[in-house]
């Protein structure tokens, strides 16, 4: 993709999900309808979808040969990285979207080839735009963002955690995050993990740990971080695949090595 091309599809979507934040504070003022989808913990509302939707008909009707994946549904079912690859999702932290009305994104990642190339992660209630190019930094409305301490440790901090994985559970063994909560500064859990991308990008956090995440979840923070030199990966240490699920480490090189000896699958 020749940086032409990169300069002005980053321009549009910009554009496509400052008008998708509108939309969304906009359907926020009426009632809307909630669903759950596989237990009362994993909410829908129709203003997830009509986002997806109106994100989906806005990149079909200027690259109609992209491919879209999206949470909700809307776009295609991408089985390939092949092309350019619009990975989509219109309300990261739906839960904090319907009870709290803030703390919640959307986050576009744009894949060329399997390459990041662009990445948007948009705080909807706090107007806040993060945005990467690949090789061209990484922004916070405008304001270029500073490369990763690549000298913290563990010990100095803060790591965005759900405690959940402090429970029992049976993808990892709980005690070895006892040990990591206790050597960290200090743990903190946002409920929207673009969000925990943005934040650690922003150098206000300093790693993130999570043991499932979709491909949307991930598109664009994988970008953002990867612009100020931070590292993510799967908890062995091994690339993410952007067409599952993944376990997540992210952090700056330093963290990154000490969370690997932290974390340990059952
Ligand atoms: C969720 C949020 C949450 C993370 C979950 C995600 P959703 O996304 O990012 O922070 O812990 O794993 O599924 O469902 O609100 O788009
Ligand atoms: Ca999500
Ligand atoms: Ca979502």
């Amino acid at each position: 993709m020749d940086n032409r091309s990169k300069q002005s599809m980053l321009d549009q979507a910009k554009q496509w999900v400052y008008d998708a934040g509108q939309l969304i504070r906009d359907m926020m003022e009426s009632p809307y309808q909630i669903n759950t989808k596989k237990d009362h913990k994993d909410l829908v509302t129709e203003v997830d979808e009509a986002t997806e939707q109106f994100l989906l008909n806005k990149i079909k009707s200027i690259y109609p040969d992209h491919q879209v994946m999206g949470e909700e549904g809307v776009g295609e079912d991408v089985k390939s990285l092949e092309g350019t690859v619009w990975i989509i999702d219109p309300i990261d932290g739906t839960m904090n979207f319907v009870h709290q009305k803030r703390f919640f994104a959307i986050s576009v990642g744009i894949y060329h080839e399997g390459i990041g190339e662009i990445g948007l992660i948009y705080d909807v209630m706090g107007d806040v735009m993060y945005e990467a190019t690949r090789d061209q930094g990484a922004y916070k409305n405008g304001r270029r963002l500073q490369p990763l301490d690549q000298t913290k440790t563990l010990e100095d901090a803060l790591i965005g955690l759900n405690n959940v994985w402090a429970m029992p559970n049976w993808r990892l063994k709980e005690t070895t995050i006892h040990q990591l909560i206790a050597k960290a500064k200090g743990t903190r859990s946002y409920g929207s993990a673009a969000l925990e991308f943005a934040f650690i990008a922003e150098g206000i956090i300093d790693a993130y740990v999570t043991m499932r995440l979709a491909p949307w979840d991930v598109a664009a923070g994988m970008i953002l971080v990867n612009e100020v030199g931070g590292m993510t990966t799967q908890i062995d240490g091994s690339p993410l695949d952007l067409l599952q699920k993944n376990t997540v480490i992210c952090a700056n090189q330093a963290i990154h090595s000490e969370l690997l000896t932290y974390i340990e699958p059952k």
